[in-house]
């Protein structure tokens, strides 16, 4: 009589997902509060979310020539991937493996304009493309070169200036970008500037998804961001989704002091835009003014704690800091006060799902169905 018993119970186990979201946000429970405390389901966003997605890798300014490079580390403490970001001979911009197919060794340690990469350790020699062309006292090593002895080049995706990366080689950016960027084409994103002068980053205590949902609703700005509610209208300030992987939330102003300046052929047209906020799952927000773009990256470190970068384009320095997009370190403060908060509410023994504002939360539901759907696939 057990052994039916046992099966049965492993079979319901099996196919009960852990993380549900219903599609229809006015029955929708939130996601369920395991995703933000458990430790194994923070290693297994890991591969399933972030190592499937895009990252923000850097800007072309950094490669002004061939034989330019850079290396970088696709979210350090978390993937924790080592690449470099290299323009080649014949100019195409690559996202290389950082790492010597020998033994291992970090092949790019600083930007450099070179010829060829080679590594430090023993001198085996590529390419800027990633192909082996030397390797020093291997003329006995039989099947060599073989494929793994190359560097695996990720997918690159651009945008004007900015340069993004997957680990996902089946990745088809149009699904993350192409509403983002139709939404901007009167925007010269070639004319943006990184300023490292005036970026930041913040260290919050609350898992990254708390960030993220927090970001994609606006439901909370007259209660939390007074500062930010005298500048935008709230009965005018909007969600759209876009399918599958990005939405936007149109910060509409007062009047039409700091707004963009739109062309006839905006969707936008004649509306007081003072901010496009756009955000790109799992983890970029694109946050556009008339001055410029706040770029912020929300990188996982525990369950409990999160990076967040503020990298900023400027676009027009004259009209910095005002509107919207101004006293964005006080909006921030006001923000991780309450995500922290909520980080220690959900570790409640009395709360473990909550319910959507249908008007107002639209985003955040988005998002927590995207988060359960990459979880429950293997
Ligand atoms: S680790 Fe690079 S040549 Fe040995
Ligand atoms: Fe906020």
């Amino acid at each position: 009589m057990t052994i039916p018993y046992i099966h049965h119970f492993k079979f319901l186990n099996f196919t009960m997902p852990k993380f549900e979201v219903h599609p229809d946000i006015s029955l929708a429970k939130t996601i369920h509060t395991d995703f933000y405390v458990d430790n194994q389901v923070f290693e297994e966003c890991k591969e399933k979310i972030f190592a499937q997605g895009i990252h923000y890798a850097g800007d072309t300014d950094l490669l002004p020539d061939t034989g330019y490079t850079y290396p970088l580390v696709l979210l350090p403490e978390y993937l924790d991937e080592p690449v470099a970001v290299v323009r080649d001979k014949n100019d195409t911009i690559r996202c290389l493996s950082n790492v010597c197919t020998h033994r291992g060794n970090l092949l790019v340690t600083e930007p450099c304009k070179t010829s060829q990469l080679r590594c430090k350790y023993h001198g085996r020699t590529f390419t800027l493309d990633g192909q082996m062309i030397f390797m020093p006292e291997f003329t006995e090593v039989r099947d060599f070169p073989c494929s793994d002895d190359h560097l695996v080049s990720l997918p690159v995706f651009q945008w004007g200036k900015l340069i993004f990366a997957s680990l996902n080689k089946e990745i088809l950016p149009a699904k993350y970008f192409k509403d983002m960027m139709d939404r901007m084409s009167f925007y010269q994103v070639d004319k943006l500037v990184r300023r490292d002068d005036l970026g930041k980053d913040y260290i919050i205590a609350a898992n990254w998804a708390l960030y993220c949902e927090n970001y994609l609703e606006g439901f909370h700005i007259p209660f939390v961001h007074q500062g930010l509610s005298a500048v935008l209208d709230y009965g005018d300030y909007e969600t759209e989704l876009y399918y599958p992987y990005s939405s936007l939330q149109l910060g509409v102003s007062k009047n039409s002091e700091n707004t963009f300046d739109l062309p006839a052929d905006s969707p936008d047209y004649g509306r007081h835009i003072a901010a496009y906020y756009f955000w790109i799952f799992p983890n970029m927000m694109f946050n556009f003014y008339p001055w410029g773009l706040s770029l912020n990256i929300v990188q996982p470190l525990a369950t409990d704690l999160t990076k967040v970068s503020f990298i900023t384009y400027m676009y027009d320095e004259s009209k910095y800091n005002q509107g919207a997009g101004s006293d964005l370190d006080k909006v921030e403060m006001e923000d991780e006060e309450i995500v922290q908060n909520v980080q220690k509410g959900i570790r409640s023994r009395f709360y473990t799902k909550g319910r959507y504002s249908v008007s107002r939360e639209k985003g955040t539901h988005h998002f927590h169905r995207l988060l359960a759907s990459f979880m429950e696939n293997t």
